[in-house]
């Protein structure tokens, strides 16, 4: 099945951000950035106008995508509130929860006799819960949730705090499939009930999840 996206507005927002402790070094985190890209790239197969804003990763931008770059949270958190008006925005990107509080201009030297280096980070803004408490909020508002236990009742947690419409909840660390992989699973939750997609490949995946946003949107 492939529903329609044809003229339907859509924003991702895809890959890790990196949060610069001065000019040579950042935190960062795991995500390749790679379902977002897939589902930008079959939104994008399926007519839909799709802006992708992504963070660091080295992929090819898909297809008929408009693809903004950014770095860190604050970049993409700017980029996304920027891109709106749209029909529905996923949220797939791995956003730093917390940034340091004052980058360093010049490289952080280790001072004699140092053995422990104390970082002081400061909490980022919640992009997704920022787009689904706009004014100019989606129709659709889609969240993805990283977890290593209790990935079901975490996920839900976040779909009701945040006021989405969907949270795809993905298993951290399960064999195969996440960050670097090819592969993922999926379970997706709304207000209603949760479903289980794949294990399978990321673009069979991104088709799966796009057909719910499409039957949400129609
Ligand atoms: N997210 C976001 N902005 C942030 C943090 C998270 O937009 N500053 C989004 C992510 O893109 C994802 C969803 O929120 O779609 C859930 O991210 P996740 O890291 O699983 O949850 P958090 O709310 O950050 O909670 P925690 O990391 O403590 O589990
Ligand atoms: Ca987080």
């Amino acid at each position: 099945m492939s529903a329609g996206l044809a003229g339907r507005r859509l924003l991702v927002s895809a890959g890790p951000t990196y949060e610069d402790l001065d000019p040579a070094r950042f935190l960062g985190n795991r995500s390749s950035g790679k379902m977002g890209f897939a589902i930008a790239a079959v939104a994008a197969a399926r007519g839909a106008q799709v802006v992708l804003v992504a963070g660091p990763v080295h992929l090819a931008t898909p297809a008929g995508v408009q693809r903004i770059d950014v770095r860190s949270a604050a970049q993409m958190h700017a980029a996304v509130m920027q891109a709106l008006p749209c029909d529905a925005y996923i949220g797939a990107a791995a956003v730093a929860d917390f940034t340091p509080r004052a980058p360093s201009a010049q490289k952080i030297k280790k001072q004699p006799g140092q053995d422990v280096l104390v970082l002081e980070l400061v909490k980022t803004r919640d992009i997704l819960a920022e787009v689904a408490a706009s004014a100019q909020r989606p129709r659709l508002v889609v969240g993805f949730a990283a977890e290593t236990e209790r990935v079901a009742d975490y996920a839900r947690a976040k779909l009701e705090r945040k006021r989405l419409d969907l949270i795809c909840a993905n298993q951290v660390g399960q064999a195969g499939c996440g960050f670097e992989s090819d592969d993922n699973a999926l379970l997706v939750i709304d207000a209603a009930g949760a479903r289980a997609l794949g294990p399978a490949p990321k673009a069979e995946l991104a088709g799966q999840l796009l057909d719910i946003v499409a039957e949400r949107l129609a």
